[in-house]
């Protein structure tokens, strides 16, 4: 499937991860997802008005102009638009032509997040990832979201192999014995996910900074990928012999640290990351504490991710890539999304 020119490697008919809820309003906010400027606004309805960020006349980019009455105006000879994408004031002339319109993308807000349909056929709400930790009361979360220098299945991958925990994370949430512990593997046809336990550790900076632990503890990772680009992450410590490993988690600390990747070009991407926890749930300074700690770790991961994207596009050899024990889900998340790409390269073929 190309797409301008590359080889598109991201489902299309599927709903992406816009942006955080507040984000959006009245003010337009231009985004370039899945390799498409796209300009939104809140209406005064209370809805997401998400258009083609490219006016049809010179190309100007509309969110550089003013939302009125939920009509955006073009910054550079006025054309006005509706929040349907239809044209509905041309102010040098009388006659609208009917090509005077923009494409408009559905948006629903989910989970704290506004999703974009991103395909042509009809949108499919039920395919929105369930994200709802970040959103229940009974839980505290922060989130935040970064850009990543690199294309998406390598920020996938990433999240995926929590083996490089015991490197690059080696300074906040990893331990040395992560990278040893083996993994069990499960999945189905549009997922795949692994659990994996250290045990009689020490706990991580960020988990002994959180927890307070003042021995050794037993750490667990449940992580499960949903297609296209949603990774949830079920990870926590208690202190050794508190019986975490037989189901109690009672004496430990328990966080779902869930993250969502939207393409932005092919070599860029948007990590939308929510680290929800079931302890300190009201307090706001720890909130503070928790964001600044993660925002810290994810620093680490855009470096790492970066880097092997420069190193990639530098390599003139063209190496091909060994694949280790830790890859084996990244890899079958890969063949889940190559597989959404055939499937609706089909779909599409057939309905044109
Ligand atoms: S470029 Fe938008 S009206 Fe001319
Ligand atoms: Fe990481």
């Amino acid at each position: 499937m190309r797409n301008g020119g590359v080889e598109r490697d991201y489902p299309l008919e599927q709903w992406y991860a816009a942006g955080f809820v507040e984000e959006f309003t009245e003010k337009p906010l231009s985004r370039t997802l899945c390799d498409r400027q796209i300009v939104f606004w809140r209406t005064g309805a209370g809805s997401i008005a998400a258009l083609t960020d490219r006016c049809p006349h010179r190309k100007a980019p509309l969110s550089l102009g003013m939302v009125r009455d939920d009509q955006i105006e073009c910054p550079f000879h006025g054309m006005v638009f509706a929040a349907d994408g239809k044209c509905v004031d041309i102010p040098c002339q009388d006659k609208i032509p009917p090509d005077a319109h923009l494409r408009s993308f559905p948006v629903v807000e989910r989970h704290g997040h506004a999703w974009i349909w991103m395909g042509q056929t009809k949108p499919d709400e039920s395919l929105i990832p369930d994200l709802h930790w970040m959103t229940d009361p009974a839980l505290g979360c922060v989130h935040g979201m970064m850009e990543f220098g690199c294309n998406y299945l390598t920020a996938l991958d990433n999240l995926l192999d929590d083996t490089h925990l015991s490197y690059v994370h080696r300074n906040t949430i990893g331990t040395p014995k992560i990278v040893k512990a083996r993994p069990d593997v499960e999945g189905g046809d549009d997922w795949v996910g692994f659990t994996r336990w250290t045990y009689d550790t020490p706990p991580s900076h960020l988990h002994k900074l959180a927890g307070g632990f003042t021995t050794n503890v037993d750490r667990w990772f449940y992580v499960k990928f949903v297609s296209p680009a949603t990774v949830l992450i079920d990870v926590g410590s208690a202190p050794v012999g508190t019986g975490a490993p037989s189901g109690d988690r009672s004496k430990g600390i328990a966080l779902w640290s869930n993250g969502t990747i939207t393409p932005r070009t092919h070599n860029t991407c948007w990590y939308f990351w929510h680290n929800a926890r079931n302890f300190k749930v009201d307090d706001s300074a720890f909130n503070e504490t928790m964001r600044v700690q993660f925002e810290a770790t994810f620093v680490e991961d855009k470096d790492i991710v970066e880097a092997v994207q420069r190193n990639r596009e530098c390599d003139v050899e063209n190496t091909p890539e060994l694949n280790l024990s830790g890859d084996v889900v990244c890899l079958r998340a890969r063949r889940i999304v190559a597989n959404l790409i055939k499937k609706e390269s089909s779909v599409l073929s057939v309905a044109s």
